[in-house]
Order: C-alpha cells, then structure tokens, then sequence
C-alpha cells in the first residue's frame, strides 16, 4: 500500500545507502520533479548536494530570482549562474526550432559541466527523472518519429560518467506531487504548469533577441498573473504566451502603430500527449487583451489559439 509518507522515509534510507559520504551534483529547473527529488536527496546528504540553477535568458518575467528565493525557503544549497549572454550570442541568428533546442541543450551541458568541474570530489549526479520520462526516452531510440527533441532527458549522463541518483524514476506525476506536499514544498512550486526546457525561445518564433525575449516575458506575466488572479490557473494544465514574427497596423489614440502580435495559449490535458484548448472565459480574455495591449509597447494585437493536439502541438515550435 503506497503512501508518501512511507515513500520518503523509504527513499531517504536507500538514498543514503546508496550515497555514503559521497557528494552530489544536480541540475535544478525550478520544475517540480527535480525540486522534488533534490529536497529528497537533501534530506539524506544535506549540503553535500550541490544544485545548480541557471539562467539561460529564456526564462519568464522574475522566474530566476523567484526560483532561487524558493530554493533557499526550502534550505536546498542551489547556485543560481547567470549565463544570459552566452545562450543569447549563441542563439542569434537561429531560426529553426530544432537547432534551437540544440543549441540551448549543448550549451546548457557545457554550462553545467564548468560549474560541475568546480565542486571537488563529485561522485554522483542527481536527476528528477519521472517514470514517463524513462519510457519516452525507450521510444524515442525506437522507430517512431522524433517530433520534437526534448532535452530534459539524456546528455547529462551520458557525458559525464558519473553514477545516477534518480529517487523519482518509478513515480507518476501525481505521485510525485504527493511525495512533495508531504516534504512541505510551497504549493507555488508543486502546482506550477509544466514548462519547456528550451523556454520561451520555443515561443518565439523565428529569430530571438534579447529585446523579443523582454516583450514577451511581459506579456506573459500579465497573462500568468491574470490566470492566477482569477482563479483559472489551477484549472489548465499549461498555459502561455506566444510571440509571432507577424506585425500589424493598429492605431492608438491619433497615431498609427506597426507592431508585434501575441497569441495566448491555454490547454486542458491529463499527460501533454493531447490536448484540448481551454475554454477561457471570453471577459477574462477581453481584460487580458487590453492589459496587455496597453501596458506593453510593442504589441499592439492578441490573438486566443483554439488549436487541440492533435493535430496542433501544444507549444507553435
Ligand atoms: P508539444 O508542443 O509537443 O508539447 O505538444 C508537449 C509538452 O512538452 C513540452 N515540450 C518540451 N519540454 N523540452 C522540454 O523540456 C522541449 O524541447 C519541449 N518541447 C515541448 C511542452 O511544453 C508540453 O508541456
């Protein structure tokens, strides 16, 4: 009979069996399966787990700073590592989705590994590996058409010879979650949608600069906030916000405008395999619309994307 509480105190003992006097080393994506499994990791080892969060330029409005504050709420041992500048110079010029990912995977490897390479004496590495994760990593070596590459499984291991620490490799989902209330992680951090490794550069189509990525990093957060004011967030499995490379005319007060459109995005879903397009309601969207369309220079256009998976995807790269 599966309880959390069991599954901690189990999990714990074999973890520091498993580990000994050793250290760990883990990369941290301020999602819930690695937060999970390192406060997990941390409650065998304590500050012999060194996490490693980094800033890839990519992420939402204030994610870096919130991510880190909750970390130290939790008493993990994270080092945030701002590597902005490097994701962007490398991603300039980039248009294609998949060589998009590549890029941000490659480079989030080397990242990893220079900051690896400074903690003496590393044995192992943590992973927030999911039961889901393992079997799409089966598949995606077998003959079935990769669509989209994911990144958040495989690379790391591979390239750094180092035993694995993944006390979350036989759990669901829900599971995982559970295990979390029960190791009182803040519910901002457990109930957070899912969030793609490669970030908004995915929803950016086309070309990224650091200016798009301020763009839509602010009309995200009035439609994160919007969701969340309102009661709705809980109710979508994931949500966000889309940058075409679309400009339109729109005009405000006397002045004609030329400028960018965003497509909101919300989904209802049990696993991300399909999914079907959330019925917002039409005020909340009509309030979004124009907070977003007066608040943030540069967008003057917002479009509701009433696309299920299949055949759409839930992300547009
Ligand atoms: P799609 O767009 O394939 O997305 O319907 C299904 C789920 O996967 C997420 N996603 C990714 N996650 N790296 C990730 O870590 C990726 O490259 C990636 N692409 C899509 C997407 O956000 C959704 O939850």
């Amino acid at each position: 009979d599966w309880t959390s509480a069991h599954f901690v105190t189990d999990t714990v003992e074999a973890l520091k069996k498993q580990i000994g006097d050793r250290k760990v080393i883990m990369a941290l994506s301020g999602g819930v399966d690695s937060t999970v499994a390192a406060t997990l990791i941390h409650r065998a080892i304590g500050d012999r787990l060194f996490g490693i969060f980094v800033d890839n330029g990519v992420l939402r409005k204030n994610e870096f700073e919130e991510v880190l504050a909750t970390y130290d709420k939790i008493g993990l041992n994270v080092k945030g590592i701002d590597a902005k500048d490097r994701f962007y110079s490398e991603l300039a010029g980039k248009t294609d989705p998949e060589a998009k990912r590549k890029t941000i995977g490659k480079l989030f490897i080397d990242v990893f590994q220079e900051e690896a390479n400074k903690v003496q004496g590393v044995g192992l590495l943590g992973q927030g590996t999911i039961y889901p994760d393992v079997i799409e990593s089966v598949s995606v070596h077998g003959p079935s058409v990769t669509i989209k590459s994911h990144h958040n499984v495989g690379g790391l291991p591979e390239k750094m010879h180092l035993e694995l620490v993944e006390p979350l490799r036989y759990l669901f989902k829900d599971e995982v979650r559970r295990v979390g209330r029960e190791l009182g992680i803040p519910s901002e951090m457990l109930d957070r949608h899912p969030f793609p490794g490669p970030g908004l550069a995915i929803r950016i189509l086309g070309e990224i600069t650091p200016e798009k990525v301020h763009l839509l990093q602010e009309a995200d957060h009035v439609y994160i906030k919007g969701l969340k004011d309102n009661n709705l967030y809980a109710t979508v499995w994931q949500a966000g916000t889309i940058l075409l490379p679309v400009k339109s005319v729109g005009v405000m007060g006397d002045e004609r405008t030329y400028e960018f459109t965003v497509a909101l995005r919300a989904v209802t879903s049990v696993d991300g395999m399909t999914a079907d397009w959330a019925h917002l309601p039409y005020e909340f969207l009509a309030n979004i619309s124009s907070e977003i369309i007066n608040n943030v220079r540069g967008i003057n256009r917002v479009v509701y994307d009433i696309s299920s998976k299949p055949p759409a995807t839930i992300e547009w790269e």
